[in-house]
């Protein structure tokens, strides 16, 4: 089949990587795609990033299949667009969309489907924040309503941080109009964990559990960005807690939209708190992780191109996929500033290095010119690398991080570290 990836960062190329050598694949587009995303799959400009243009562009090259890497084309509709067009694309529907696009219906849908997440209030004004805050103590989290890029939640500490946050939030001034509205939720501890499936609808392919590390600085200091590194590993999770996500979150999630008549297909990632009470629901995301798709596409194994399509058509076959068992660990490469503005347009040297050692080295924000590769964004490159055992991909990992350089580079030094004491 001719297969189509919608996105630009080290998700899609991890996505196409793993799509590129898929037996039932023919030819693999990406619109806008990167340099890396280059070396498997022919990219094709992006325009406008309507719902109608990812249209004209599946339609451009004739794809049978579309996978969405970003949450945006979802929550503005662009599956419902590809459905009313008779094109095949994998992802949810604008409504069923919502469990990202709006934290509000999320945490209202998780009530009524009874699943596991922190208690909750909403507020439209400072008033009415006010009002909410009274029944939390401290800290307690302030959410932004509308997609944020990763900038809408604030965990306020003390009594005066909250109200503070709650007049940034409501005010547009820390996210715009994404924060009209709030969600005000108790404070949850715990280890988080991501935890990914693909549905059709009903049935669901577990990915492997994974971790990612927001923060830019070594053991989680300094400010969040969109994410510095990620790794799965099947110690992340017991058996048990596996089943417990599975049984009163996937499942419970999966069939209240379908019962609501919102039936949910696509990648369905549950942002997850293991607390003493066990695993409750931070967010939900409505596609792959970026960077978990990392290492999730690197250790996959079986046709993901047939199980996407198949899912897309409501019937899964959950033994077309399966883990190979590894750990995996993705460094992510930033440039000078980042999470800040980034310094851009400086010289890349020691990928193919860095690949003969055994890791794969995806792109999120670089540029192809006459004098070679070159930065062209906060989050450069994504260097993956799997073995066995956790302490082995993470050696790998670093070994190959070291033969990558450019000006001003930095990265953590402690990806997956929090995974070793269950080695
Ligand atoms: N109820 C909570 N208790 C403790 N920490 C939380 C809570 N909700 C969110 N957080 C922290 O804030 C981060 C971002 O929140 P999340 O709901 O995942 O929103 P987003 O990814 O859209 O920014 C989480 O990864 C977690 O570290
Ligand atoms: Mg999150």
């Amino acid at each position: 089949m001719r297969v189509l990836v919608i996105g630009s960062g080290g998700r899609e190329h991890a996505l196409c990587w793993r799509l590129a050598r898929c037996p039932s694949v023919k030819a693999l587009f990406a619109s806008p795609g990167n340099p890396g995303i280059a070396s498997v799959a022919t990219c094709v400009p992006a325009g406008d990033g309507t719902p109608e243009d990812w249209l004209r562009v599946a339609e451009s090259v004739d794809a049978d299949l579309t996978v969405v890497g970003p949450e945006a084309p979802l929550v503005a509709g662009v599956a419902d667009c590809f459905r009313a067009a008779g094109r095949v694309l994998i992802g949810p529907s604008r409504q069923a969309a919502q469990l990202e696009g709006s934290k509000i219906f999320a945490k209202q849908f998780m009530k009524r489907a009874g699943i596991p997440t922190a208690e909750f209030r909403v507020a439209a004004s400072e008033a009415e924040a006010r009002e909410a805050l009274k029944h939390f103590g401290v800290p307690v989290v302030l959410k932004a309503d509308g997609l944020a890029a990763g900038k809408g939640v604030v965990v306020a500490r003390t009594a005066e941080q909250a109200e503070e946050a709650a007049t940034a939030l409501l005010s547009g001034r820390l996210v715009g109009p994404a924060g009209s509205r709030l969600v005000i939720e108790e404070y949850l501890q715990g280890e988080e964990a991501s935890f990914i499936v693909l549905t059709d609808g009903r049935r669901v392919f577990s990915f492997e559990c994974t971790q990612d590390h927001k923060p830019v600085g070594d053991g989680d200091t300094g400010p969040n960005t969109g994410g510095m590194g990620a790794y799965c590993d099947g110690r992340i999770l017991s058996p048990e807690q596996r089943r417990q996500v599975l049984e009163r979150i996937i499942l419970p999630a999966i069939e209240g939209m379908a019962a609501e008549g919102t039936p949910f297909t696509g990648f369905l990632y549950a942002g997850l708190m293991m607390t003493a009470d066990g695993p409750k629901v931070l967010e939900f995301n409505v596609r792959m992780g970026d960077p978990e798709a990392q290492p999730l596409m690197h250790t996959l194994e079986g046709d993901l191109a047939e199980a996407l399509a198949a899912s897309a058509r409501g019937s899964l076959d959950e033994s077309l996929l399966r883990w190979n068992g590894q750990c995996s660990v993705c460094v992510v490469l930033a440039s000078e500033g980042y999470p800040g503005p980034p310094r851009t347009g400086l010289p890349i040297t020691g990928i193919e290095e860095a690949e003969a050692m055994g890791a794969v080295v995806f792109h999120a924000g670089t540029r192809r010119t006459d004098q070679g590769l070159v930065t062209a964004g906060g989050r450069v490159l994504g260097v993956t690398a799997s073995a066995p055992d956790l302490p082995g991909a993470i050696e790998r990992a670093y070994a190959a991080v070291r033969a990558i350089h450019f000006e001003g580079m930095h990265y953590r030094r402690d990806i997956a570290h929090k995974g070793l004491k269950r080695w």
